[in-house]
């Protein structure tokens, strides 16, 4: 199970010493949430803060660009230091230009889905996405309950995966923490992205050991 600390619920003062802090606690991925004020209610990191931690840590930079308008800014964050790069299937956007350019630069394509999307949406992309990013809750804030709803959909995500021959990570993003985490190993989940569950709490080593072992502390 990779363990992917969402930077949103870190220390804004001591970035670089948290990052350090879950990067030796043997967190893989750290994940960035992008917000533009407009697809989301709210406003977090723009490429600058990227480039600034980019050079403390070698874990691979996870960044979900929760923005209405990511075809403008994509290659920005790609620029600054990501290695993969979400976007949302509900944004109007041909997604394929964004995989293409990423593929091309050897970066890792994601695609999220607010709750409420079905995977019907992404039927006709599936083989190309590396990442597939299922929300556990409404995007926008961490701290939130993850909707039950949502265990089902990634047990959905894995039959999918197999039947179209797809190679996507199926990755769940919100709501992650030592209860939730069992059930969504035993789902299918091969990337749990968590904020409150792991910055949140005072021993980061326990937090990402406890979630990797599937929740038990
Ligand atoms: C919310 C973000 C999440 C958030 C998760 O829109 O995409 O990555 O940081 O926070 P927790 O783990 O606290 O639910
Ligand atoms: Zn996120």
């Amino acid at each position: 199970m990779i363990i992917a600390p969402s930077l949103l619920a870190a220390d804004a003062g001591k970035y670089s010493r948290e990052i350090a802090e879950v990067e030796s606690a043997g967190a893989e991925f750290l994940h960035i949430d992008v917000m533009d004020g407009h697809f989301v209610p709210n406003l977090s990191f723009g490429p600058n803060i990227l480039k600034g931690i980019r050079k403390d840590s070698r874990m691979f930079f996870d960044v979900h660009l929760m923005i209405e308008h990511p075809i403008e800014y994509f290659q920005s964050f790609i620029d600054a230091g990501a290695d993969g790069i979400t976007i949302h299937a509900e944004v109007k956007v041909d997604l394929r230009t964004i995989q293409k350019a990423c593929k091309a630069q050897g970066i890792k394509f994601g695609i999220s889905l607010r709750p409420q999307t079905s995977l019907e949406s992404i039927r006709n992309i599936i083989p190309e996405i590396d990442i597939l990013l299922i929300m556990g809750i409404n995007p926008g804030f961490g701290g939130q309950k993850f909707i039950p709803e949502m265990y089902r959909k990634i047990e959905e995500s894995v039959n999918l995966r197999m039947n179209h021959s797809a190679h996507y990570m199926i990755s769940v993003d919100g709501g992650v923490d030592q209860e939730t985490a069992p059930l969504l190993t035993a789902a299918g989940a091969d990337i749990l992205v968590a904020g409150s569950a792991v910055f949140g709490k005072k021993d980061r080593r326990a937090a990402i050991a406890a979630l990797k072992m599937g929740g038990a502390q």
